[in-house]
């Protein structure tokens, strides 16, 4: 089925493997092409993980975008779409919303929405990202091993959310950021990011990088969307990547 509602074309399946996946097949899509579906059967998070992805509980969607070139802050379109999910949520009246560094959205500490953006391939159209979101709508209960640490909006309201309605809603945030963003106002999603974060300042955290860890105060986003943290010798790293835990 397809559904037009500018400047997004969505392309919705009952059931797919992964959105992202079928998106990155579509090597020639335009720019605001949305995939999503009412449950994968091979859902992807970060770190070779998988994402729960359960049909009808949750908002599975990913998204087709081609930043005009050159970009100079990549890594801010992945914070700028967790700045829309949580104003998405916030909208709704639900408090207590937090971002965990870089991405993770999350309801009274627990995580509801993950992001993983991916550069993509395509045929004649040089930069391309496909940025997947899961949100967790309607779960009443998770699995074991996920149980501790993921919520739903569900369990936060009481009430059920339709998946086409947050959609929507999501879509109109994220292109809103997303244009801020192209026309060079890296600044105000550093700062929203910032507002929006408690990870952002004064936060005693570890981060496992490539190969390293580091430990320190957090002190706020460089221009590129690197986390900067203090380590106790004084230096300032700033960190593109990696694995957050909080020390306290
Ligand atoms: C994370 O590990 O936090 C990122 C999870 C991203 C999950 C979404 S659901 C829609 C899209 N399709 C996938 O296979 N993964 C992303």
């Amino acid at each position: 089925m397809i559904l037009h509602r500018a400047p997004f074309v969505i392309h919705h399946f009952t059931t797919l493997r992964s959105t992202s996946d079928t998106l990155k097949s579509m090597s020639d899509a335009p720019a605001f092409t949305v995939v999503t579906a009412d449950e994968q059967t091979a859902g992807r998070g970060r770190r070779d993980r998988s994402w729960y992805s359960p049909r009808g509980d949750g908002l599975y969607l990913s998204i087709l975008l081609r930043p005009v070139a050159p970009v100079l802050s990549p890594s801010l379109i992945s914070l700028l779409a967790a700045i829309a999910v949580a104003e998405t949520i916030i909208d709704l009246g639900v408090r207590e919303v937090d971002i965990k560094w870089p991405n993770d959205v999350l309801i009274d500490g627990r995580k509801v929405c993950g992001i993983l953006a991916e550069g993509a391939t395509s045929g004649n159209q040089s930069s391309c990202i496909v940025i997947g979101i899961g949100v967790n709508l309607n779960q009443r209960s998770f699995p074991e091993e996920i149980a501790e640490v993921a919520t739903s909006l569900f369990l936060s309201t009481k009430e059920t959310m339709d998946a086409a309605r947050f959609r929507d809603h999501l879509l109109t945030n994220l292109a809103r950021w997303y244009e801020l963003w192209h026309s060079g106002a890296d600044l105000r999603i550093i700062e929203r990011w910032e507002e929006l974060s408690s990870y952002a300042k004064h936060r005693q955290v570890r981060i496992e990088t490539e190969g390293e860890e580091v430990v320190g105060e957090t002190i706020g986003l460089a221009g590129s969307g690197a986390l900067l943290v203090r380590m106790a010798d004084g230096h300032v790293r700033s960190i593109l990547a990696g694995q957050i835990s909080h020390l306290r």
